[in-house]
C-alpha cells in the first residue's frame, strides 16, 4: 500500500537570532498538542448501544443534512424541518445560527425525537465569522502560519459562541488557474505551502479538544481536485494523471487529515470519469485505506442530486452509488432520505453501508461532546462578549495589512505623506459591503467601513481627502448586476463615462496624489464567478489612463479575489498595491500600509500571468525537451509563444517592501549527504533600506535527474523574518532526504540519489543557487 506522506517537518529552521513575528510569538506560547484523543472503546460502546436501538429509518435520518432555511425564509426553523427533526429524519442542520435559534432547533431533536440524538450545526466559516479576515488567498500571502492559525481560532471562538460546531473549512484546493473564481478561497498554487496552511487551519478551528465549547469540527474541502476544473469554469471536469494528483494536488487534503480534521467534503467535479461524490477509489481507497481517515464524509451542496446531470443515473441510483463510494452525510439534496430504504429493500445497498455512514455521523457528534451537552455551543453570554471583540478586530487589522502585496513602487511613491490632499477615486473607493470578500455570510455589510471612511477615520484632519467615483465597476449594467449580488453594493451612476471621468480628473487635479481604488467587486470571485478576461475592467482602465494623464503621482490599489493580468498597469502606473478583500478592518489596514504605518510584506501565492493565454502558469512546472535558452523569449522550434514571452508578470512568492533586502550567496554545510543525514543551507539576509521590514525567505530545490520528469523548482521551506534598517540575519534551513521525496511512476514515495540544486530568495524567480548531491 502506498501511503501519501507530506514532506515531513524534517526541515527544521534555525535562525541565528530569534525573529518570529508578533503574531507568531503570541500563538507559539499556546500548546500545540495533538487533538485530545477520544476514548475509542468508550465511544464504540456508546454508539453500539445507541445503534442497537435505531430503526433503519432513524439511521438514514442521521445522514440527512438540510438547511435551516435561514437564508430564504428568515425563520429559524421551517415547519417541514421541524417535523422531520421530530421524526428523527435529520442528522444536522446547515446555516442556522444564533444561540436562541440553535437551542430551539436542538430542543426539537433532544426533547421530541424518539432517541433524542442531538443535531450537528454547520456553516461556511471560511475566513472569520463576524470578524472577517482577508479572503484565504490573501491570508496565504502572509506566509505566516501562526497568524493564519490564530485567525481560524478566532473564527471558531466566535462561531461556536453563536451555536455552530462544524465549519465547512478549510478549503485546500490547489489552483493554478486564476480564471476559476474559487481560487480566492484557497491558498494558491503551491503544494507545500498549501499543505502547511491546511494543517494550520485545522489546528486553529479544532484547537486541541474537539469537545471544548469554543472549537469547531473542520470539514476539509473540496475533496478532490476541484481547483483543476477545465478552462477554469466552475464545477467543470478534472482529468489528471495519478502522479500529478499525488505529487501536487492531494497533499493539502492529506495534510489536513493528518492534522486531525474531523470531516471532509466531497467536491462537485468529475475525476477521470467518476465524479468525486460517487468515487469509491477516492473516498474509500485513498481517503480511508491509504490515509487512514476515521472521520465523517459529507457531500457538497446537493452534490448527490447533481450526479444525475453528470449522467450516472436517477436519484435512487446516484444515492446508492454515493453511499457505497463512502459518503456519510447528504447535504441538502435528501437523496439518501428519500431513496436509501428502497435501495436496501432492493439489495442495492446493504444495512452495513447504512450502518457505516450512521456510525461516522454519530461519532462526529460524540467527539464534539454533543451527547454530554447538546447545548454547549449556544451561549448568549459568550456570543455577546466574544463576537467582534476588540482584540479580534485589532488582530483583523494587523492581519489584513500583512496580506497586502506591493507589486510595484517606482521612485518610492509609497508610502504617502500624512499631509496635503489625496484624491481617492474609483468604484471600489466607497463600498464597505465589498470589503469582506466572498464567503463572508455573517458579515455586517452595512457597518463595514469603505476605504474612504477608513481613511477619513485614521487620517483625521491631517490629510484632506477628495473623492469621486470615476467610473462604474463595469460598462455592461447586466454584468455589474451579476457582480454585485448578495448585498455587495456598488450603485451604478447613470451619467456618461466621459462625465464621470471628467469629474474624477478635476478631483485629481486638486490633489497632490491620486489613489485609484480599482479592480473586481467581491462577487467577481468566489463560487460560480469564473472569468475569461482577467484585466481590470476596461471602463476602469480608461479612467486610470485619464488619471495618469493629469501628471499627478498615481497609486493603484487593486481589489481582487484572484491574480489579475495587470500588464498594462505594470507598464504605466508608478505604484501598485494588491489588497485582495481584506475583511472587516480592510479599510483601516489599507490606510496603514498606504501611509507607512505598516511596511507591506505579503508575497503572492499564485503566479500573476501577463495574459489569459498563458494560463495555466505556475512556477513549479516541468521543463520541456525544448526549453528556451537563458535570456531569450522567442526561439523557433522551442517551447514558447509568438506573441508573449513565457515569463509571468509577477512570479510566485513575489512581493516588494518599502525597504530592500540583499541576499548573500548560499552556504552549504557539505556538498553531499545521505539518507539519515541532513544538509544545512544558509544565507545571510540584510535589510539594505531605511525602514524596518519583514521578508519571506524561501527555499526551493530542483531534482536534476529523476526516474520521472521533475519540476524546475519546488518550495521546500520558508521563514518570515523581520529586520531593522541595516540589520543582517543568517537563515539556516536543514534539508533531509525526506524533503526530497516524491511519488514515482509506481506511486512509491521515494527520494532518488543524484544531483540537486538549492535555491534561496525572496521569490521563486530571483534566487541564489547552489548544487548538492544526495548519495
Ligand atoms: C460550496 C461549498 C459550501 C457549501 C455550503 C457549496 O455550494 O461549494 O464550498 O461549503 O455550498 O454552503
Amino acid at each position: 500500500m502506498n501511503k501519501l506522506i507530506i514532506p515531513s517537518m524534517a526541515i527544521a529552521l534555525m535562525m541565528a537570532v530569534p525573529c518570529t513575528t508578533q503574531a507568531q510569538r503570541k500563538v507559539d506560547k499556546k500548546p500545540t498538542l495533538a487533538i485530545k484523543p477520544t476514548d475509542k472503546s468508550k465511544m464504540k460502546a456508546f454508539i453500539d448501544e445507541l445503534m442497537a436501538k435505531m430503526t433503519v429509518d432513524e439511521k438514514i435520518g442521521q445522514l440527512n443534512l438540510p438547511t435551516g432555511g435561514e437564508a430564504t425564509t428568515g425563520s429559524a426553523v421551517s415547519t417541514d424541518l421541524e417535523s422531520k427533526i421530530k421524526a428523527g429524519q435529520v442528522g444536522g442542520v446547515f446555516s442556522l445560527t444564533t444561540p436562541d435559534r440553535v437551542r430551539k432547533t436542538q430542543e426539537l431533536a433532544v426533547n421530541h425525537s424518539r432517541l433524542k440524538i442531538p443535531l450537528i450545526f454547520g456553516q461556511d466559516v471560511i475566513h472569520g465569522y463576524k470578524t472577517l479576515f482577508p479572503i484565504p488567498l490573501g491570508l496565504s500571502a502572509t506566509w505566516d502560519l501562526a497568524l493564519i492559525e490564530k485567525t481560524a481560532r478566532i473564527a471558531a471562538t466566535e462561531a461556536s459562541a453563536d451555536g455552530l460546531n462544524w465549519a465547512y473549512s478549510p478549503m485546500v484546493d490547489i489552483s493554478r488557474d486564476p480564471r476559476w473564481g474559487r481560487i480566492s478561497e484557497g491558498s494558491g498554487e503551491d503544494t507545500y505551502l498549501g499543505s502547511q496552511i491546511a494543517a494550520a487551519m485545522v489546528r486553529g478551528l479544532q484547537g486541541n479538544d474537539l469537545a471544548a465549547n469554543n472549537t469547531l469540527m473542520a470539514c476539509v474541502k473540496h475533496f478532490a481536485l476541484y481547483g483543476a476544473a477545465e478552462a477554469g469554469r466552475d464545477y467543470n471536469t478534472t482529468d489528471m494523471s495519478l502522479h500529478r494528483m499525488y505529487n501536487d494536488y492531494l497533499p493539502p487534503y492529506k495534510a489536513a487529515v493528518d492534522a486531525g480534521a474531523g470531516s471532509i467534503m466531497t467536491s462537485f467535479n468529475d475525476i477521470n470519469g467518476v465524479p468525486a461524490t460517487a468515487n469509491h477509489w477516492l473516498l474509500t481507497d485513498v481517503l480511508r485505506k491509504q490515509w487512514g481517515f476515521k472521520g465523517m464524509v459529507a457531500t457538497d451542496y446537493t452534490a448527490i442530486n447533481e450526479l444525475i446531470d453528470h449522467g450516472l443515473g436517477d436519484l435512487q441510483q446516484v444515492s446508492a452509488l454515493s453511499l457505497k463510494a463512502g459518503v456519510d452525510m447528504d447535504m441538502v439534496g435528501e437523496g439518501f432520505l428519500t431513496t436509501l430504504k428502497k435501495s436496501l429493500q432492493e439489495g442495492k445497498v446493504s444495512e452495513a453501508d447504512i450502518d457505516r455512514a450512521c456510525r461516522n455521523v454519530l461519532e462526529a457528534k460524540y467527539k464534539l461532546g454533543l451527547f454530554d451537552d447538546p447545548y454547549k455551543y449556544c451561549s448568549e453570554e459568550r456570543a455577546k462578549k466574544e463576537i467582534l471583540a476588540k482584540e479580534h478586530l485589532d488582530f483583523a487589522r494587523e492581519v489584513a495589512a500583512q496580506s497586502f502585496v506591493l507589486l510595484k513602487n517606482e521612485n518610492n511613491v509609497l508610502p504617502l505623506k500624512k499631509s496635503g490632499t489625496v484624491a481617492l477615486i474609483g468604484p471600489l473607493a466607497n463600498t464597505g459591503s465589498n470589503m469582506p470578500g466572498t464567503w463572508s455570510v455573517n458579515a455586517d455589510l452595512k457597518n463595514t467601513q469603505s476605504l474612504l471612511e477608513g481613511m477619513q477615520e485614521v487620517l483625521g484632519s491631517n490629510v484632506k481627502i477628495l473623492h469621486s467615483l470615476g467610473s462604474n465597476l463595469l460598462e455592461d449594467a447586466a454584468y455589474q448586476e451579476r457582480a454585485t449580488m448578495f448585498g455587495r453594493e456598488i450603485p451604478r451612476d447613470n451619467r456618461s463615462e466621459e462625465a464621470l471621468i471628467q469629474e474624477a480628473v478635476k478631483t485629481a487635479q486638486q490633489a497632490d496624489v491620486v489613489v485609484a481604488a480599482l479592480g473586481e467587486s467581491s462577487e467577481m470571485s468566489g463560487e460560480s464567478s469564473s472569468r475569461t478576461d482577467l484585466n481590470i475592467p476596461a471602463v476602469q482602465q480608461r479612467l486610470l489612463a485619464a488619471l495618469l494623464k493629469t501628471g499627478k503621482p498615481v497609486v493603484l490599489v487593486v481589489f481582487a479575489g484572484r491574480p489579475l493580468t495587470l500588464t498594462w498597469e505594470q507598464a504605466h502606473v508608478p505604484a501598485i498595491l494588491n489588497v485582495w478583500f481584506g475583511g472587516t478592518q480592510a479599510a483601516k489596514a489599507i490606510t496603514d500600509v498606504l501611509f507607512g504605518d505598516v511596511n507591506p510584506s505579503g508575497k503572492i501565492t499564485a503566479t500573476f500571468p501577463k495574459n489569459v493565454g498563458q494560463i495555466p502558469i505556475y512556477y513549479s512546472h516541468k521543463n520541456t525537451g525544448r526549453p528556451l535558452a537563458e535570456g531569450k523569449w522567442f526561439q523557433k522550434f522551442r517551447s514558447n509563444y509568438l506573441d508573449v514571452d513565457n515569463e509571468p508578470l509577477y512570479p510566485f512568492g513575489y512581493g516588494l517592501s518599502y525597504t530592500s533586502f540583499a541576499y548573500s550567496d548560499i552556504k552549504l554545510s557539505k556538498n553531499a549527504f545521505s539518507a539519515g543525514d541532513s544538509l544545512a543551507v544558509s544565507v545571510t539576509v540584510t535589510n539594505t533600506g531605511k525602514m524596518a521590514g519583514k521578508e519571506v525567505v524561501q527555499l526551493y530545490t530542483q531534482d536534476l535527474v529523476g526516474s520521472i520528469t521533475r519540476p524546475v523548482k519546488e518550495l521546500k521551506a520558508f521563514q518570515k523574518i523581520e529586520l531593522k534598517a541595516g540589520e543582517s540575519k543568517q537563515v539556516v534551513f536543514h534539508l533531509s532526504a525526506e524533503d526530497l521525496k516524491f511519488y514515482n511512476a509506481d506511486l512509491q514515495y521515494v527520494a532518488e540519489p543524484g544531483d540537486f540544486k538549492a535555491f534561496v530568495g525572496g521569490n521563486s524567480r530571483d534566487v541564489k543557487e547552489a548544487q548538492f548531491k544526495l548519495q
